[in-house]
């Protein structure tokens, strides 16, 4: 097993008081899944993911990746384990504008603490279809080009778990498609986890099970 939740709760504070944006989520899920995180505006899902990511602690239960308990571990390791084991493909890409494609994954690698291999970093480009794009700087390219970076930036560390928060909200249709086919490809060639958070139908259709939150709770598993 991947990731073990067990009765996971996040309280934000709010003005003078809270909101409970997740209560008692408790979730198993295997390595090699590919999983969308649905429902309303609200309803936890990003909250969800900043969990799982490491990039926020929950404010009670407990998360378990890989069989460590991350409540156990100092801020230190977790960013180390994030570093090292997560990728981040973000809704709005974060890319750094004054890097090419090659420089924004070759970040990544360093990030992660793994030695400069630019072969590597020109494989992961190839891998998503941007052979030809690897020089270009962000705004040299399209919305989907740059996702498509995002995604490579994301799967350089060869992560175990990919994280990408509505995935899809910044691409037209056909380039939401492609981008979802690709990391379904790399999902089923490579074993990496990928776990969204969506409204959208493009990833609903492709993703093998969907998690749908209502107000923080777990409210049915499909299929
Ligand atoms: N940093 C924060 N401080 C206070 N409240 C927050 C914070 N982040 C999220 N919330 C609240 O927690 C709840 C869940 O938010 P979350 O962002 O996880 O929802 P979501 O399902 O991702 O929504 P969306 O589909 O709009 O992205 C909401 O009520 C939100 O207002
Ligand atoms: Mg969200």
């Amino acid at each position: 097993m991947l990731l073990k939740l067990d009765r996971v709760g996040k309280r934000y504070p709010m003005g003078g008081g809270h909101v409970d944006a997740l209560k008692d989520v408790s979730l198993e899920i295997q390595a090699g899944e590919f999983l969308a995180f649905a429902g309303p505006s609200g309803s936890g899902k990003t909250t969800l993911l900043n969990l799982v990511g490491c990039l926020d602690t929950p404010s009670s239960g407990s998360i378990q990746l890989d069989g460590q308990d991350l409540g156990r571990m100092s801020r230190g390791q977790l960013g180390q384990l994030r570093a090292a084991r997560i990728g981040f493909v973000f809704q709005s890409f974060n890319l750094i504008p004054v890097l090419s494609a090659l420089e924004n994954v070759e970040v990544a690698l360093r990030l992660g603490g793994l030695p400069a291999d630019l072969d590597r970093c020109e494989q992961a480009l190839v891998d998503v279809g941007l052979k030809e794009q690897l020089h270009k700087r962000p705004n040299q390219m399209s919305g989907g080009q740059q996702q498509r970076v995002a995604i490579a930036r994301a799967l350089v560390k060869q992560p175990a778990l990919v994280i990408a928060d509505e995935p899809t909200a910044n691409l037209d249709s056909h380039n939401g498609e492609a981008v979802l086919d690709l990391m379904r490809a790399l999902n089923e060639d490579k074993g990496a986890t990928f776990l969204f958070s969506t409204h959208d139908s493009i990833v609903l259709d492709r993703v093998r099970r969907t998690v749908w939150l209502r107000d923080g709770v777990v409210q049915k598993i499909e299929p």
